[in-house]
């Protein structure tokens, strides 16, 4: 498809998989693996603000990858941590601008730093958003977010009558920004693991085999061709 033909999702949202499996393979540590996957999400954004996606929101770290060996969270978290410390000046540079989604509560007081030290740094950037999910849980948001419209309620700023979609989704890691429009699966397995269930509800699902650190521009151009090719209906009926 050529690049005038082909309509470009405005959010992205990937389930970075198969880093573990990637290293494997290799014979590797699994910990490879990791490494390799944060230079190919570099990588990707730069193709996702080059190819003209507005939003891109990538699944780091899920409230339940806690049940990993130590060593394999101690090295995620390590990863992390580097990426938001070293790439600020690259951000500033590209215009990017970095919002971290996910409960930062249970996170270290380095990496809290590390996240607020981007997020202030890159706020008045006006190109594409990057979100990265760290400590992120669908169901952990929703339970988060409908707390915060309990608060309000108990305040009295809100009526039990005032809370609507649009009251709970103000509420959400991702209030202010749209859904994903299209949302990406490396590495084979077809489930959405607990990754913007809220926000999910009519986005666009494309699975391919092809593992998160062999992951490449032209994976993520199949994938925009893809949806190039759905017929997105929101219950509604085909257009003539
Ligand atoms: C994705 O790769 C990265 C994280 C979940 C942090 P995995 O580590 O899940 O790789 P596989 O699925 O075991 O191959
Ligand atoms: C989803 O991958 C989480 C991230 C990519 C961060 P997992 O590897 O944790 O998911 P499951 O366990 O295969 O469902
Ligand atoms: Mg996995």
């Amino acid at each position: 498809m050529s690049e005038e033909e082909r309509r470009v999702p405005g959010h992205v949202a990937i389930i970075m998989d198969g880093n573990g499996r990637w290293a494997k393979r290799r014979g590797l540590p699994r910990n490879m693996g990791h490494a390799r996957g944060a230079q190919v999400v570099e990588q990707i954004l730069e193709d996702a603000d080059d190819l003209g996606i507005r939003v891109l929101t990538v699944y780091a770290f899920s409230t339940e990858n806690w049940t990993r060996p130590q060593s394999e969270v101690t090295a995620l978290m390590n990863l992390l941590n580097r990426y938001l410390r070293s790439s600020v000046g690259k951000c500033m540079k590209n215009n990017v601008r970095v919002r971290i989604i996910g409960d930062r509560t249970k996170l270290s007081d380095e990496l809290v730093e590390s996240i607020r030290n981007m997020e202030e740094t890159t706020a008045g950037n006006t190109g594409i958003l990057f979100q990265i999910a760290i400590n992120y849980g669908g169901r952990d948001e929703i339970v988060r977010a409908v707390r915060a419209v309990a608060e309000d309620v108990r305040s009295g700023v809100l009526k039990p009558e005032e809370i609507t979609e649009e009251a709970i989704a103000a509420h959400t890691d991702t209030a202010g920004e749209p859904d994903p429009d299209l949302l990406i699966r490396t590495c084979g397995d077809e489930r959405i693991s607990n990754f913007l269930l809220w926000q999910s509800a009519y986005t666009e699902l494309y699975f391919t085999d092809v593992a998160w650190p062999d992951f490449t521009r032209e994976e993520l151009e199949k994938a925009i061709d893809a949806y190039n090719g759905r017929d997105r209906r929101f219950g509604g009926l085909k257009e003539k």
